[in-house]
């Protein structure tokens, strides 16, 4: 597994972007929305998220409380696919910290002593794998999203079927 590279969104990208939402409703969020889809990993990295800070003269603070209240911004670099694991109490009573587990076999990740890795990213960058408290759907647990999709009721024969169909195509932009 390893960290992607930090990668800010252009300057000249950010201006484009923040001159198309100036002064309209939902501006920050209409701006942060775009410049996480322009990433090349899909993210905000800081950098970003100050210099959009700057130029909409908004307080970081409150630029980075709205980058971290929604989640769909995310503030790591995210692969190709995204496999998320809910780690909530109903999903792990139904086994969902195997079915983590599973996901970093398929994958060949070796799990840290205490199989604890709840985010990674695969050294090819094809897949990040990451957790979730709770995606509201417990009645349908164990739950996992896979590239924006949700699954339920998942096992390892369904997870393993899901991943193999994801890799073969290429995710949307
Ligand atoms: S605990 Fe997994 S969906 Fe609620």
């Amino acid at each position: 597994m390893e960290t992607l590279a930090n990668i800010p969104v252009p300057g000249e990208v950010l201006d484009e972007i923040i001159e198309k939402q100036r002064g309209k409703p939902g501006m920050l969020l209409a701006t942060l929305e775009e410049a996480q889809g322009k990433s090349q990993w899909k993210y905000l990295p800081g950098e970003t998220l100050a210099e959009v800070s700057k130029k909409l003269n908004i307080p970081y603070t409150r630029v980075y409380s709205v980058a971290t209240f929604y989640s769909y911004f995310n503030l790591k670099p995210q692969g190709e696919h995204v496999v998320v694991v809910c780690r909530g109490t109903a999903c792990h009573t139904k086994g969902s910290k195997a079915l983590l587990d599973e996901v970093a076999d398929i994958l060949g990740i070796e799990k840290d002593a205490d199989g604890a890795d709840s985010f990674y990213t695969t050294s090819d960058h094809l897949f990040t794998v990451k957790t979730v408290a709770c995606f509201g759907q417990c009645a349908q647990s164990p739950v996992v999203e896979v590239d924006g999709v949700i699954h339920s009721n998942v096992n390892a024969q369904k997870l393993l079927k899901i991943m193999s169909r994801v890799k073969k195509k290429k995710p949307e932009k």
